[in-house]
């Protein structure tokens, strides 16, 4: 039998690995964090995004009943290149080869217990939680949007003296945010900005801990937020 009969026959199975050595799994998840995931949960990339069906589950009955991976890869692929009209998922999110980079990552990780590993591990650097507190400079607090795209600032920890301070976000992902205080109801907030934007606002802090988050439906959910001590 030829190779090309047997990879038929392969195929037919379903058997086959759902991504072939041309796709790049690790830009795949990269787009996947920057482009999609805050709108889908997928656990082994760490979304949480909740605009649009959380993936894991969304796959997991087909799984189950049998359906390979290469199965959930085309049903990704097509709808990156063609989602719902009069849906909430835009059209063009990746495109060209990117589209097969993407499904491959996600057909590869849905539904799959345990945490990514190599290379695809690194592919999204981990922000907040360990990171170095951002610190208040000459009545500036800058806080800013994890630039990978990711329901994140780039720290989960803010320190600033009492008295008038500058808030500010500037956002280098294609997702939008904004920042805002909360203490016990929102106290102020800078408005939303997308891509390239600068979210800021003034306000007077006396002593005490702070929750800073970003008001986009979901995002505080998903864990967009940090304490702000204010001595
Ligand atoms: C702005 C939010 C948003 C973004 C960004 C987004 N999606 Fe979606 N997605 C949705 C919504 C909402 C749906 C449900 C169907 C609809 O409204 O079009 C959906 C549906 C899907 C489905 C079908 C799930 C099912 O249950 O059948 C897949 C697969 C999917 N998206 C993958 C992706 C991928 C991959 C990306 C990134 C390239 C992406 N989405 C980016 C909102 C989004």
């Amino acid at each position: 039998m030829g190779a090309a009969a047997s990879a038929l026959l392969l195929a037919a199975c379903g058997s086959q690995s759902p991504s072939n050595p041309d796709d790049n799994l690790v830009e795949g998840k990269r787009l996947f964090v920057e482009r999609c995931g805050s709108c889908h949960t997928l656990a082994r990339a760490g979304t949480q995004g909740t605009v649009g069906p959380d993936l894991d589950a969304a796959f997991r009955q087909s799984l189950s009943e049998g359906f390979g991976r290469s199965v959930v890869r085309g049903v990704v692929a097509e709808q990156i290149r063609n989602p719902l009209r009069n849906g909430k998922m835009p059209p063009d999110l990746v495109t060209g080869e990117n589209v097969t980079d993407v499904a491959a990552y996600v057909a590869e990780a849905v539904d799959r217990e345990g945490e990514d590993t190599g290379l695809l591990a690194t592919a999204v650097p981990q922000q907040g939680g360990d990171s170095e507190p951002a610190v208040a400079e000459n009545g500036v607090l800058q806080i800013d949007a994890d630039p990978n795209g990711q329901l994140r600032y780039v720290t989960d920890t803010a320190e600033a003296p009492a008295g008038r301070l500058t808030v500010r976000m500037a956002n280098p992902s294609p997702v939008e945010h904004d920042i805002a205080v909360d203490n016990g109801g929102v106290a102020a907030k800078g408005e939303v900005v997308g891509q390239g934007g600068t979210s800021e606002f003034q306000a007077d802090f006396p002593p005490g801990e702070y929750v800073y988050f970003c008001t986009v439906p979901g995002h505080r959910e998903a864990g967009m937020e940090g304490t702000l001590t204010v001595r």
